[in-house]
């Protein structure tokens, strides 16, 4: 597969970051910005660091301003996680470019099916990409999700 995707209007990249580098270290304050700061956490030490065989991917424009990592559950399911795109970016396709080169690098890299915990403002998001929820809603981090999946 390719190293990158850009986005149709050429002005977002979409490239894997390197666990532990200064651009993992961008990761980690836009994720606490977008998605732990609002419910008043932070991220441990511990959760950090059992991330670092999971797969990071960002969005750039030129900056960092979005990102997801992908979880190998079983050798054919990946886990998708922590997808976030920066307050003022949102809206403007990284997203979308997040999760389709996610589908992309999961199916070079032999997976089969891709699952989410997604909290319910994103539900749409996801739907419109093709994924399939199922169950009931259930919570993490204080807040409710809902399963979602789909077959890549
Ligand atoms: C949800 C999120 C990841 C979407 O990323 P984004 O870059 O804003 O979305 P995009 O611009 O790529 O949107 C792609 C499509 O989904 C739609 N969309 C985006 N967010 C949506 C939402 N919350 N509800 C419904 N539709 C949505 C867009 O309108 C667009 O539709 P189109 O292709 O028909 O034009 C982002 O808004 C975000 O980080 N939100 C806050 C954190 C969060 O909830 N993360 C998800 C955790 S599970």
């Amino acid at each position: 597969m390719s190293e990158k995707a850009v986005s149709t209007a050429g002005m977002i990249t979409v490239r894997p970051i390197q666990f532990g580098s200064d651009e993992h270290a961008l990761e980690v304050e836009l994720r606490t910005k977008v998605l732990r700061t609002p419910l008043g956490l932070t991220f441990s030490e511990e959760e950090l660091a059992r991330e670092s065989s999971d797969f990071h991917f960002g969005a750039f424009c030129p900056e960092l301003i979005g990102c997801l990592i992908l979880t190998p559950k079983t050798r054919s399911i990946l886990k998708m996680r922590q997808v976030a795109v920066d307050f003022a970016s949102q809206g403007l396709g990284a997203g979308k470019l997040l999760v389709a080169f996610s589908e992309v690098f999961a199916r070079g890299e032999g997976f089969t099916e891709m699952e989410l915990s997604a909290r319910m403002n994103a539900v749409p998001f996801y739907l419109g990409l093709g994924y399939v929820a199922s169950g009931e809603d259930f919570m993490e981090v204080g807040i409710p999700h809902r399963k979602l999946t789909k077959r890549i």
